[in-house]
Order: C-alpha cells, then sequence, then structure tokens
C-alpha cells in the first residue's frame, strides 16, 4: 500500500474512541444527546438541563435538578484580575482571543486544578461552563464600552448571559431563544474542538488545559468561525434580490459558502431546521435589519440547495441561519464565537470526563517521506 492507501487526510471516517454521549446520523440528519432526538430536547428542555444530562447521563430529578443549577450559578462570578486582563484586551485583540486567554487564566484561580477525579472534573465543568458564559458576556459588554456588570445569580443560565451583555434584565422571549440556540450548540459528538479537548486531555494535562484547546480550535471559520462569516456573507449580500449573483459569483471563485456542509451531515442538518423554524416565526415581528437577513438566508438557502444540496451533499448547518437569530437578540457578529464557546462547554467537559475514564493518550503516525541519513556539512562546506 502506498502513502495515499495509509493516510485518512483529516482523519475523515476514522473512529477515535467509544461514546454513549452523542450519535449524529448523517445520512438521516438525526441527532440524539444522550439518547434523546434533539426535537424532543430542543422543545421540552433548557440549557441548563441538557448540561446535567450531558455530564450525568440521565435527565435529572426535580431534587437533582436544583441542586444543580444552585450549584451552576455559585460559580458565575469572575476572578477581579479576570475582569482586568479582559478589560486590557478588548479592541486589542478580537473576541475568541480575549476568551481563550481569560479562561486560560482562571486555572489559577482554582483550587482544584490539578486534583484529576471525576468528582473534581465535574465540580471543575460546572465552574467552566458557569465562568466561559460570563466571560463572554463581559467581553461583549465591555467591547461595548460600557462598565462590566457582575453576573445575577438569581438569574437563569440564558437571562444572566443578556443581563450581563446588556446591562439589563432580558425580555423572556428573548432569554427563551438564547436558550434554545445553546441547548442547540451544546454539543456534537467528535467535532474538531472536542477532539482537540480529548488529545489534549489524553496526555493527563487539566480540564482547564483540555477546554483551552477546544476554545483555540473552535475559533477557525470551518468551524465555530462559520457562524460570523455567515452573518459577514448576508451583510455583504446586503438584499434578498442581491443574493443570486452573490452566491454565482462566490461559488465560480471556488469560494465556500460559510454555514453550508458538514463533514457528517450529508442532508439537512437537524439543528439548522429548528433554528430556521424560530427564524421564521420571530422575523414576522422583528426589525427590518432582521427581516432583510431572513430574507437573504433564505434566498441563499433555496440557491444553495438546489445547486449543491443534491448533488454534492452540501446543506446548510448549524451555523447558517444562527446570525439572524443572535442580530435579534442583540448579540454582537464578533460574539457569535464566543457563545458558541460558551454553548459547548458541556459537550467539551461531558467527553473529556467519559474519556478519561480509559484514557490512552493519542499519538497518530505521519507517513514520512523525506531522504533520511543525510551527509551532515559544516557551514563552510554548504
Ligand atoms: C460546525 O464537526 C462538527 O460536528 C462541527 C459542528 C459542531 O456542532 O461542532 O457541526 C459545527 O463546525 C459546522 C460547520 C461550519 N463550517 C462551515 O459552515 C464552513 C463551510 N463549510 C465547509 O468548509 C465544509 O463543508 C466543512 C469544513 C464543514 C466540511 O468539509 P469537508 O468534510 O472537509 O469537505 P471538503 O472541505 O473536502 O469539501 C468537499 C467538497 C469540496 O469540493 P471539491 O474540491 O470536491 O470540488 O465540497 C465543497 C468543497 O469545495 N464544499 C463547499 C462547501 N463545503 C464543502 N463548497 C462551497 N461551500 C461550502 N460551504
Amino acid at each position: 500500500m502506498d502513502a495515499d492507501d495509509k493516510i485518512a487526510v483529516g482523519l475523515e471516517g476514522v473512529y477515535v474512541a467509544k461514546s454513549s454521549i452523542c450519535k449524529v446520523d448523517g445520512i438521516n440528519g438525526k441527532l440524539y444527546y444522550r439518547g434523546y432526538a434533539i426535537e424532543d430536547i430542543a422543545k421540552n428542555s433548557s440549557f441548563e438541563e441538557v448540561c446535567y444530562l450531558l455530564l450525568n447521563g440521565k435527565l435529572p430529578k426535580l431534587a437533582e435538578f436544583e441542586e444543580f443549577k444552585k450549584a451552576l450559578y455559585a460559580e458565575r462570578d469572575l476572578p477581579e484580575e479576570i475582569v482586568g486582563i479582559i478589560s486590557e484586551l478588548v479592541g486589542k485583540a478580537s473576541p475568541m482571543d480575549i476568551l481563550r486567554t481569560a479562561f486560560s487564566a482562571l486555572s489559577g484561580f482554582d483550587e482544584k486544578l490539578n486534583d484529576n477525579t471525576e468528582q473534581a472534573n465535574m465540580e471543575k465543568s460546572l465552574k467552566i461552563i458557569s465562568r466561559i458564559s460570563s466571560i463572554s458576556a463581559a467581553i461583549g459588554r465591555l467591547e461595548s464600552k460600557a462598565q462590566y456588570v457582575k453576573p445575577d445569580k438569581s438569574l437563569s443560565h440564558s437571562q444572566n448571559f443578556l443581563y450581563m451583555l446588556n446591562g439589563k434584565k432580558p425580555e423572556q422571549e428573548k432569554a427563551d431563544l438564547l436558550d434554545l440556540m445553546m441547548m442547540l450548540h451544546a454539543e456534537h459528538s467528535s467535532n474538531a474542538s472536542t477532539f482537540s479537548t480529548l488529545v489534549t486531555g489524553s496526555t493527563l494535562a487539566d480540564i482547564y488545559a483540555a477546554v483551552t484547546s477546544g476554545i483555540s480550535t473552535l475559533k477557525g471559520p470551518l468551524h465555530g468561525g462559520a457562524d460570523e462569516a455567515a452573518l459577514k456573507m448576508m451583510d455583504a449580500i446586503g438584499s434578498p434580490e442581491n443574493t443570486e449573483r452573490y452566491i454565482d459569483e462566490a461559488l465560480a471563485g471556488k469560494q465556500r459558502i460559510m454555514g453550508f456542509g458538514h463533514r457528517v451531515y450529508k442532508t439537512y442538518d437537524p439543528r439548522a431546521k429548528i433554528i430556521r423554524g424560530h427564524l421564521i416565526e420571530i422575523q414576522e415581528h422583528a426589525d427590518g435589519k432582521v427581516k432583510n437577513l431572513t430574507g437573504i438566508a433564505l434566498a441563499a438557502e433555496k440557491m444553495m440547495v438546489e445547486k449543491l444540496g443534491e448533488t454534492k451533499g452540501i446543506w446548510p448547518n448549524v451555523d447558517f441561519f444562527s446570525g439572524p437569530i443572535y442580530a435579534y437578540l442583540g448579540v454582537p457578529g464578533n460574539l457569535f464565537t464566543p457563545l458558541f464557546a460558551a454553548s459547548r462547554a458541556p459537550g467539551w467537559c461531558a467527553h473529556m470526563i467519559e474519556y478519561w475514564r480509559n484514557n490512552k493518550l493519542f499519538r497518530p503516525l505521519e507517513y514520512y517521506e523525506g531522504e533520511i541519513d543525510k551527509q551532515y556539512l559544516s557551514i563552510d562546506k554548504r
């Protein structure tokens, strides 16, 4: 066999672990969190309950859920040094770079950092889920030149994000919509950022180091950065009437249309379907900007599905319709991916804890195609 036969580029089609956290059925467009269909989760659950489900493998009883939420809410506060790091970096670094930096510094404030027992990692997971959200909201707040707003422990997770971002308690309809978006982004099996988290943790580095890898990986426009890139594309298109020309030119120029295509889904991403449905609903009563974005998104979807859906298996993914929804919620475009990170935190932590139960260092091979035993010449002879 030659090199190309041995190498699975991008690990396409390669299984790297067993897991009971999430099933992604790319052929039938189905997604399950711990066995529950995403449609049922979206209709009946909450982000906090999804965090409990992903971490513990079952839905909580009432008393378990109340205790879990209390512990989660208690961890929202940020050390003033972390707020200081964010304040220093806003305007100088991108929100994802600030999140990666501020989150990484959080490890210095966790006395259980190097306690790698499952109990300690569960406790650290709650801190991580709470504080990535607080950091992301604080970045958005300080970027808008407003004063930092401390978390409010009487609010739900999603209410608190919008409260820390905008400095006022959100309308329940908007908090509920954000909660739905966070549920839909909470987990997705062995995606690039979760795999990156596992690779780091497989060396027995701590869970903060592992999640810092996940945040770094999520930033790229081929992964978590696609939501912001898709919105930028919609802004560049400008109007539904201009969509066809823009997409035609982009495809002719071999550009990728952000928010479309997926390594696993070769049909419509079930999360995109749910988000699309809510976008159609809200644009009825939203402002002109969201209405226009929705018109552009629907025109782009129609065109891409006709051109590349059936023929190349390139369909809308979770990132495509998210932008107009976040715009409606008042989330700035450059905060979409930090919000994605805040949503994916339970998925990263659940996978890391599960993988550590049967840990094995990730160390793949490269197929070496260079020379060997070359003669070393001193510099005056080269
Ligand atoms: C997420 O993995 C996960 O689960 C991720 C995620 C999660 O919840 O964690 O679901 C979240 O990251 C969703 C994906 C967000 N990214 C984007 O929307 C970026 C645009 N999409 C692509 O770049 C692409 O579809 C990927 C990266 C997502 C997947 O690409 P693959 O599987 O590596 O396939 P490929 O890049 O080799 O593309 C195969 C062909 C190529 O054409 P040919 O060279 O064969 O002619 O399809 C084309 C590509 O050019 N193609 C696209 C396209 N995506 C693929 N062409 C135009 N627009 C696109 N969006």
